[in-house]
């Protein structure tokens, strides 16, 4: 990644910093008794995994930024899990003003957890665009599955969001695999998207009641989050001139 692209990446984070995101105190806000038995467990399991304090993160960026001579990568990490935080309160503030239980732990929030900090920089990234990938998917899905507007703007949100985090993961892993051997790099691609499959299977399978209620089954759910894979860490050369005329 260029000193230019980390430029970009930190005065991106930092303006988010100074300008966090709010939802619109007015917006209507009723979750029907059934919506709330349908979100409930699900979307706690969501809000558990975006709140963490980032420190295995900080550690592996430190380590790495310092010996390759990136001290605004340091920064820009700290501002990104502040936006990660920042999404965990605007969960957790949807959830008790709805008499929603938080939840403290979680098995697959467990295994994110363990994966994350057995790994160096580049391992860490593989796991945590897994998990936003799938939160992408998640989160239009949980938009689409309820009525309450309020819910609906803060899934949008949280997506707006994602969507940067994902492309910013997806460049720094990109740069680190660039540095590989190409049977590496086509050895590494094929683990991580065999890795994305599974692990989305399992989140479908444990929240397969919401998912299946969005119109989201097994089959759409892994293909979304694997369309969105191919989208950041496979991109293709394309050219919108027009076919030369013969
Ligand atoms: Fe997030
Ligand atoms: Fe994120």
């Amino acid at each position: 990644m260029s000193p230019d692209d980390l430029k970009i990446w930190l005065n991106h984070f930092e303006y988010h910093a100074e300008h966090p995101r709010r939802i619109p105190e007015e917006i209507e806000d009723v979750l029907r008794a059934e919506e709330r038995r349908l979100i409930a467990r699900s979307i706690a399991t969501f809000q558990l995994g975006e709140q963490s304090e980032g420190a295995t993160l900080t550690r592996a960026v430190q380590r790495f930024a310092s010996t390759h001579r990136m001290p605004s990568l340091i920064r820009i990490m700290e501002l990104f899990i502040h936006e990660e935080q920042r999404h965990a309160a605007l969960l957790r503030s949807f959830m008790e003003d709805h008499q929603i239980p938080l939840k403290s732990r979680d098995w697959t929030d467990k295994v994110f957890r363990r994966l994350r900090r057995r790994a160096g920089l580049e391992l860490y990234l593989c796991v945590l665009v897994t998990a936003e990938l799938i939160g992408n998917v998640y989160y239009r899905a949980l938009a689409c599955a309820t009525g309450c507007q309020r819910l609906r703007v803060l899934c949008r949100t949280l997506v707006a969001d994602e969507l940067v985090h994902v492309a910013f993961e997806s460049q720094l892993l990109l740069s680190l695999r660039d540095a590989r051997p190409r049977w590496r790099r086509t050895l590494m691609r094929a683990a991580h998207r065999g890795f994305l499959a599974g692990t989305a299977s399992v989140v479908w399978w444990t929240h397969r009641s919401l998912l299946r209620h969005a119109g989201y089954d097994l089959g759409t759910f892994v293909r979304l989050c694997l369309a969105q894979y191919s989208f950041y860490l496979e991109p293709v050369p394309i050219s919108l001139a027009s076919p030369s005329v013969r």
